[in-house]
Parts: C-alpha cells; sequence; structure tokens
C-alpha cells in the first residue's frame, strides 16, 4: 500500500474506539494531525495514540491551513459538522472518510457531491454494517443471482433500550434526528446495497418520541443514561419506500420501543429465493423441495477496521472506493423524506 499522512477531525469515541486503533494496525498510514473543538478530547487522544507531539487544533480550518501534507482526513464529528467539513477539506484535494450519516439533509449531501466532482480527492461514508459478515456473506449469494428478482426488502435496526447519553445524539439540531438517521441509516444502507442500490421513487413514513422524555421508564445505565428532559428527537420510526425497479423496502427502527428483543438485521424477497439475517438463512426451493440454507461456519469480520483498509486499498490502488457517496447521498434522501413525511402526513416523491 502507498503511504498516507491522515488527519481525525472531532475524536470523540468512534474516532478513539474504531479509526485510531484500524488506522494504527495500517503500517503504511501516519497520523498527521488531529482536531477537535474540545480540548480535552485532544489531550485525551495524544494519549491513545502514544504522541504527545501531533499536531493538535481546535478547528479544522486552522488544521487545513497548516496544511501538513494530508493525504486524507476522517470526520467524526456530531452529525452536524460532517458537509461543511467534508466541502472544505474536498476543495483542498484531500480525501474525506467521513463517519455516516453522509449528513443531516439531502441539500447538505448534495453540496458534498457537489464538491466531491470538482475535486481531485474523493469522498467515503463509513456504513460499515455492509462489513458485517453475515451481510457480507449474503451479498455473494444476491449478486450470484441466489434469490432471483428481489421485490421485497425490510431494513430493521430496533434496540428495546439503547438512547445514546454521550455528545449530542439527543440534539435534533446537531444530529438532524434520532434513531432513523443515527441507526436505521445503518439498515437503510445495507439494504438498498444487497439489492443494487437502485432508484428510490417515493416515500412515507412516521416518527414518534414516545418513551424518550419518559421519567419512569429503565435506562441501560452508564453512557446509556440520557437527558430525558432535553430529549426532542424520535425513538421510534418507520418508513416505506417505492424504487424505479419495482422493489419496496420497509424500515423500522428503535432507540427505545416495547420490544422483546434487540434486532439489528435484514430481510430480503426474491423469486428464487428469500434471505434473513441475525442469524443469516436462505430461504429457497430446489427439486420441488423447500429449502433453508443456513451457514457452518462464517469468517469472523471486524467492519470499522475492514471498511478503513479497503478504503485506504482504493486509494493505494486507484480503483473505486467501496463505499460511494451518491450511495451513502440516497441513504440521507430517503431519510430525509421520511422526517418529511412524518411531519406532513403526505408520500415523499423523489
Ligand atoms: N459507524 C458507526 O457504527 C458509528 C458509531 C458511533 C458513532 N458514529 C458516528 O460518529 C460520529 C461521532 O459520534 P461519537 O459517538 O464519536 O460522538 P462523540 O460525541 O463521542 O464525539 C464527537 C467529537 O466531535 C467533536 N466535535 C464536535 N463538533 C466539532 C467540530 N465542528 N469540529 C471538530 N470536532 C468537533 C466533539 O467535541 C467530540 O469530541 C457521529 O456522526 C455518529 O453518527 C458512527
Amino acid at each position: 500500500m502507498k503511504k498516507f499522512r491522515v488527519g481525525l477531525v472531532g475524536v470523540g469515541s468512534i474516532c478513539n474506539g474504531a479509526h485510531i486503533p484500524a488506522l494504527k494496525a495500517i503500517p503504511e498510514i501516519e497520523i498527521a494531525a488531529i482536531c477537535d473543538i474540545d480540548p480535552k478530547a485532544l489531550e485525551n487522544t495524544k494519549k491513545n495514540l502514544g504522541n504527545e507531539n501531533v499536531p493538535a487544533f481546535l478547528s479544522h480550518k486552522e488544521m487545513l491551513e497548516k496544511r501538513l501534507d494530508l493525504d486524507a482526513v476522517h470526520i467524526c464529528t456530531p452529525n452536524y459538522a460532517h458537509s461543511p467539513i467534508a466541502c472544505d477539506f474536498l476543495a483542498a484535494d484531500i480525501h474525506v472518510f467521513t463517519e455516516k450519516p453522509i449528513s443531516m439533509t439531502r441539500a447538505e449531501a448534495a453540496k458534498m457531491l457537489e464538491a466531491e466532482k470538482k475535486s481531485k480527492a474523493v469522498l467515503s461514508v463509513g456504513h460499515c454494517w455492509r462489513y458485517n459478515n453475515e451481510m457480507a456473506a449474503l451479498k455473494k449469494f444476491v449478486d450470484a443471482g441466489r434469490l432471483g428478482e428481489i421485490y421485497y426488502a425490510k431494513a430493521i435496526s430496533n434496540r428495546r433500550r439503547g438512547i445514546p447519553g454521550w455528545g449530542v445524539f439527543c440534539d435534533l439540531e446537531k444530529q438532524g434526528g434520532g434513531c432513523m438517521i443515527d441507526c436505521g441509516c445503518h439498515a437503510l444502507d445495507t439494504a438498498l446495497w444487497l439489492v443494487g442500490n437502485p432508484r428510490p421513487v417515493s416515500v412515507s413514513g412516521c416518527s414518534y418520541g414516545k418513551l424518550g422524555r419518559n421519567k419512569e421508564i429503565a435506562d441501560m445505565g452508564g453512557g446509556w443514561s440520557w437527558d430525558r428532559d432535553n430529549f426532542n428527537i424520535e425513538d421510534f420510526c418507520t418508513g416505506f419506500v417505492k424504487f424505479e425497479n419495482g422493489l419496496t423496502m420497509y424500515i423500522e427502527t428503535s432507540f427505545a420501543a416495547h420490544i422483546e428483543n434487540d434486532y439489528f438485521g435484514v430481510q430480503l424477497i426474491g423469486d428464487k429465493g428469500g434471505a434473513t439475517t441475525a442469524p443469516l438463512k436462505i430461504f429457497t426451493d430446489e427439486n420441488k423441495v423447500m429449502l433453508d440454507i443456513t451457514p457452518h461456519y462464517l469468517q469472523p469480520a471486524s467492519p470499522h477496521a475492514d471498511e478503513i483498509i479497503d478504503f485506504y486499498t482504493a486509494l493505494s490502488d486507484g480503483s473505486e472506493i467501496p463505499i460511494k457517496a451518491w450511495q451513502a447521498y440516497d441513504v440521507i434522501s430517503i431519510i430525509d423524506a421520511i422526517y418529511e413525511s412524518a411531519r406532513t402526513g403526505e408520500t415523499v416523491k423523489l
């Protein structure tokens, strides 16, 4: 692999917990600068990196001005900052890997695609669910035509109780929404990718905030206790999407709901076979026998590390990056339309 000098913007939980370990494991990568609006986060990250001398900045613009010969940046800020920061780095021809969702709105994502078009650099998004070992295995069956024409898909990301209490996850202004934009985007991206990213044409949806402000319900403690007085996002949300090729998709997601168990997965129905994940099963007919196919063993995967290795391998080879900005644009376009439909009660045409 070629050598890369990488900058990190927004050095909080996911950056320290997932990006830094993944980057440190690639010998060709040097973490050459860090940036956060919180000086404490910069200090913690210097310690985590074992490098007190890494150039550290309180604003991404300062980091850009110093230039530092950066080849790429990872944006791990809350959602509100993904689009403006990505556009600034793309304008300087620095590759961008931003955390999911690509942005808070479709309009912000459109600016990022425009910035990528004008740039010599590329934009990719951390839709890491694709790297889950079941999803990766299922994709091979789908691409080999084992399910035939897929005409229905379900994308589910349901937590019985999992409202993030750290950072700004419960702040509509800084996140753009609740469970749908935060976790639903993973399930939605993966389902879209599995079925070959067809063009969405219409969207309807509903969102609810029934549990987040309730002081009587339990929480999971630690980072999973949230500020109930200032909770202003949705904790349950559904969407229904029609696609140009005739596919329909249902999306369901919760931060908190009275359900038996958490569930994170997809269901696909095609004219030759169907599938569910978590656990992975494929349903089909052969010789007039209805078959359930289950894997005996799946190679373990490290989704965060694997998506980052793939990104730099593609940059190094000059091949196409695996997670394309236009795919993440479709994800946020659908989510934006689900929120609009929830507000207006109307179906939204895309
Ligand atoms: N792929 C995944 O599975 C996954 C998991 C968790 C979080 N995320 C995404 O990562 C992002 C961050 O989540 P987190 O849990 O690390 O949050 P966090 O609150 O722990 O960290 C965010 C950091 O960004 C800093 N920040 C805020 N605004 C900034 C700005 N304008 N410039 C520079 N730094 C800024 C904050 O001070 C904080 O240190 C979110 O977009 C979230 O959706 C993805």
